[in-house]
């Protein structure tokens, strides 16, 4: 194992209190949940459970740890569209609006939970009719519109799992999605807006078809863009033709609260994602907690905002499950913060008068770049809680989203968490902690972490190996169709313990230090990219015999990808050719994991053994002294990396 990827900066000593007028009107302002949690967390958790959600059947069990299987609430039957819809209409709030959707092009819909509940009944009978059953899995490869959450919703109704494959990956991910999920249906649209011009998405799932993908038997198509895409006959339909003829007649069907939910895929240290699979009670339980805790959400007064892609784990649990189970009303939008003006994002928290907002700090270092006079524009004051996630965020970048944005009065919450744990782990509480600049604080209550060193020792203070060290409710159940692979990833590095992939720090008062990734996953945007995935992707171009892909520090992005190649004889190298293979990788995976530099090298370093010095590459990329080379097979090779690494530099 690699030490953390990103340097341990300076531990701060600024503190940050919560307003004594926010905590006066916080949903939880004290330690009393923390206190309830530590002295019986499944007794705290089956609190949450009934009181947050609406159960068909009660539970008897509140948890059944085999580890590393957990199962949560075993008896309990509950139905997520009828938690997040269904309940709310009957308790006479149907007409609030669910979603204020902002497209790019400036289009707007405000839709109620009474429409969404009549949407998403009529695309359950569309899943039925095009044979869909309990049990099934879907793929959707969608823009950020409202069918994406309708067509969520509705496999939840009739117990069909999701896949929700990110609108910027490419016809091989679709390909390997959905034959890993043998998913039976895609759902698409033709396009959706992208900095002003429409991105094709139908294409790419024909592309991915025309590969194969054996289980898909229909696609249905959103008319987004007016594309006019190629349809193939008898497989793909329109969306609007099948809702026109669609009964909105649909009881939710009772589930088991282990029934599966979702997958969703992300990256892991081979070349192939992991399909990480959530089920019912437990993730709603704890991704409606902690959505109305973490963010102090009032439901009948709070315009909350999480400016995430659905196509991630932040987009499910916290635009789609955790806001509509509690009842709020929501913006989402589709596009760019910076299109068609950078002062987009105040624009719309102005226009809504935005009370919570939710963005990464790769998002906010960006907006410090573009300066503060676009946030100027605009009136921020209705904004109560800030939240970041996706990675850690750098001191600077907290200051600045507290002066900017936060007008130095509001709670900022760094919440860590990861697409395994399902929902928020370790953040401060707004009302109740007391934070500090670029750390998340704390475990939430009835979660616990530990941060264990090299030999699973306890580390009290100082740097070491995050785990939790107890089951939670929206707990990944497994990795789909791989058990082994799921025990071995997550539970076998510490006994007993969940192994997060990331290294920390506690500091002398006990707050946590999130500190990257300390396996061969790069996290780029606050999007996580495996080395290896990469790698294959660039082995896969004619011209690469061999090559090595390492994070390097970014400014904007956090972290950056360099692949180091090596070329197949007889290829001259040149900078249309290492463009070429860079773009190659974009084709290949998705913009997205392109990488920023590929380096054209004659050698790879290696150690005596072969294994390829990952972190020379990554002190290279960095451009940090090369340090102690006397393990390397041949020390010249450093050299001469370090000259062409130089040169791309300049490019
Ligand atoms: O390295 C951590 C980082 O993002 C990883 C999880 O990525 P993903 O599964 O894509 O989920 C992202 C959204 C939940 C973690 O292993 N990460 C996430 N949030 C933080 C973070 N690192 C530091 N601070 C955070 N707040």
């Amino acid at each position: 194992m690699s030490e953390p990827a990103i340097e341990v900066y300076e531990v701060e000593d600024r503190t940050f209190p919560p307003p004594a007028d926010f905590a006066a009107q916080a949903n939880t302002a004290d330690q009393s949940l923390y206190d309830e949690a530590n002295a019986d967390y499944e007794a705290f958790w089956a609190r949450q459970a009934r009181e947050l959600l609406t159960w068909d059947r009660d539970f008897e069990t509140v948890l059944d740890w085999q580890l590393p299987f957990a199962k949560w609430f075993e008896e309990g039957q509950l139905n997520v569209s009828a938690n997040c819809l269904d309940r709310h209409v009957e308790a006479g709030k149907g007409d609030k609006v669910a979603y204020h959707w902002e497209g790019e092009p400036g289009d707007k819909i405000t839709i109620t939970y009474a429409e969404l509940l009549t949407e998403v009944k009529k695309f359950a009978n569309v899943l039925k009719g095009l044979g869909l059953e309990k049990g099934d899995r879907v793929a959707i490869y969608m823009p950020m519109i409202l069918e994406l959450p309708i067509a969520m919703l509705a496999c939840t109704r009739i117990g069909v799992a999701h896949s929700v494959i990110f609108g910027g990956f490419s016809a091989d991910a679709i390909v390997d999605r959905c034959i890993d999920a043998e998913a039976k249906l895609i759902i698409t649209a033709d396009a959706g807006y992208r900095r002003g011009a429409a991105a094709a998405l139908k294409p790419t799932v024909d592309q991915a078809l025309d590969i194969g993908a054996p289980s898909v038997e229909n696609v249905v198509v959103v008319d987004r863009c007016k594309t006019d895409p190629a349809m193939t006959d008898g497989r793909d339909h329109w969306w609007h033709d099948l809702m026109a003829e669609a009964s909105d007649d649909c009881p939710a069907e009772p589930m088991d609260a282990e029934q599966l939910l979702y997958l969703l895929y992300t990256s892991g240290t081979t070349a192939k994602p992991k399909g990480i699979m959530h089920t019912t009670g437990g993730y709603l339980t704890q991704v409606a907690f902690t959505h109305k805790y973490v963010f102090d959400l009032k439901p009948d007064t709070d315009i909350y905002w999480c400016a995430a892609d659905i196509g991630w784990v932040t987009g499910h649990s916290y635009i789609v499950y955790g806001p509509l189970t509690n009842g709020c009303t929501s913006v989402m939008y589709e596009g760019t913060p910076d299109t068609p003006g950078k002062d987009r994002l105040w624009d719309i928290v102005e226009r809504y008068g935005v009370t919570q907002l939710y963005t990464a700090p790769t998002a906010i270092r960006m907006f410090m770049k573009w300066g503060a006079q676009e946030t100027q524009k605009h009136d921020l004051t209705s904004l109560r809680v800030l939240g970041t996630v996706g990675e850690p965020i750098n001191p600077e970048a907290w200051m600045w989203y507290h002066e900017h944005i936060g007008g130095e009065a509001r709670p900022i919450v760094d919440t860590w968490w990861q697409t395994e744990t399902g929902g928020n782990m370790i953040t401060p509480l707004p009302g109740v902690t007391t934070t500090k600049p670029g750390s998340a604080c704390h475990p939430i209550p009835g979660v616990f972490a530990e941060l264990v060193d090299d030999n699973g020792n306890v580390v009290t203070n100082g740097g070491g190996y995050l785990t939790i060290s107890k089951p939670w409710p929206s707990m990944l159940r497994g990795i789909w169709g791989d058990e082994e692979r799921y025990r071995e990833t997550y539970w076998s590095t510490y006994e007993g313990k969940y192994f997060a992939g990331d290294g920390a720090k506690l500091d002398d008062d006990g707050y946590l230090w999130l500190l990257g990734r300390v396996d061969d996953v790069m996290n780029v945007s606050g999007h996580r990219i495996s080395t290896t995935e990469v790698e294959s992707a660039l082995v896969d171009h004619p011209a690469v015999a061999e090559a090595a892909v390492v994070g390097g520090n970014d400014e904007l992005t956090g972290q950056a990808i360099f692949g180091y190649v090596i070329l197949v004889g007889g290829n001259e190298a040149s900078q249309e050719l290492g463009d070429e293979i860079r773009e190659h990788v974009g084709v290949k995976l998705g913009k997205i994991a392109r990488p920023k530099t590929v380096i054209i090298v004659p050698d790879l370093p290696k150690t005596r053994s072969g294994k390829i010095m990952r972190r020379l590459l990554r002190d290279v990329a960095d451009g940090r002294s090369l340090g102690d080379t006397t393990t390397l097979a041949d020390p010249s090779v450093v050299a001469e990396i370090a000259s062409r690494a130089a040169e791309s530099d300049e490019d």
